[in-house]
């Protein structure tokens, strides 16, 4: 089969096309498929009819998917498989809700954060709940000399910090939508006070800060991109927070400059593939009324250099 790639936008992204997901790929797919990831960073298949099953194989093309921490969210009969989702079964959330809604890298507080991350569009809304995301590598071209001396060989200190509800990287949400999203989050909030902690919540308590480089070298390109999070970088080491602080969110909106974000628009069945060290991405604002289940897989990564 002959795969194609089209691009999703001027500056990032591909949709894959000629792959059949209903079976196994095979090796020259499979070589080509990940060609097109890593120089894309993002990879978009359309409208796949895949089960939990069919999800995960086509996953393992990227490599070994991380045995997700244990969480309230997984999905019981895989799960490898965590379930993000704004719908409630008998008044319990069916997966997390809110996750992923600030501008970041996936699991950059642990040691060896994932290298990919994949999505399964299962129930998609028919408004909002996009994905945007923006290229580090590029982010990291496009600084200036004097900013690349001051952060090269520097690194960063990344903190767990719950963000559910932030959607620092959403610039159209409106005064109504904020309204209803701090309504959300006040409910969550609530709802956890009153229950005991998950697991996820115990573990995210015990997780240490991790240093990583703040510009790292893709394990597979060789090319420098800046690695931080919007939210989670809290620090530089041996700089002051003063000088520190403003630096990250100076470097975060540059990444994120709205002229070169990706929006991604979900179809039904859609799968997207992100590379987390070429890439930072955030989930958007999903009206309440409009149900979304999304499937989400990750790829164990490497300590980053
Ligand atoms: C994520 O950050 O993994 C979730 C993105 C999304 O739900 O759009």
């Amino acid at each position: 089969m002959t795969l194609t790639a089209e691009p999703l936008s001027e500056f990032l992204g591909a949709e894959i096309k000629g792959l059949d997901l209903s079976r196994p790929i095979d090796p020259a797919d499979r070589a080509a498929l990940l060609e097109q990831f890593w120089r894309h960073k993002v990879i978009a298949i359309r409208g796949q009819d895949v089960d939990p099953d069919g999800f995960i194989r086509f996953a393992e093309a990227f490599g070994a998917i991380e045995p997700f921490f244990i969480s309230a969210y997984n999905l019981p009969s895989h799960p490898q498989i965590y379930v993000l989702s704004n719908v409630r079964k008998d008044g319990k959330p069916i997966g997390r809700d809110g996750a992923g809604t600030h501008w970041h890298s996936d699991s950059t507080f642990t040691e060896k954060p994932s290298s990919v991350t994949l999505l399964h569009g299962v129930t998609v809304p028919s408004r909002g709940g996009d994905t945007l995301f923006a290229d580090t590598v590029d982010a990291y071209e496009r600084l200036d000399p004097a900013t690349k001396a001051l952060i090269d060989g520097r690194r960063a200190v990344h903190r767990y910090q719950r963000k559910e509800f932030v959607f620092s990287g959403d610039r159209a949400v409106d005064a109504a939508e904020r309204a209803e999203i701090e309504r959300l989050k006040a409910t969550r909030l609530a709802e956890e006070a009153a229950a005991a902690p998950s697991p996820t919540a115990r573990r995210s308590n015990r997780e240490p800060d991790r240093l990583h480089p703040l510009v790292r070298t893709h394990p597979v390109t060789g090319r420098k991109a800046l690695y931080l999070n919007d939210e989670m970088t809290v620090g530089i080491e041996g700089m002051p927070e003063a000088e520190a602080v403003p630096l990250l969110r100076r470097l975060c909106e540059v990444a994120t400059a709205p002229d070169r974000v990706l929006r991604f628009k979900w179809r039904q069945g859609d799968i997207v593939a992100w590379d987390n060290a070429a890439t930072v991405h955030t989930a958007t604002f999903t009206p309440p009324d409009e149900p979304r289940v999304m499937h989400r897989l990750t790829i164990e990564g490497t300590v980053p250099f």
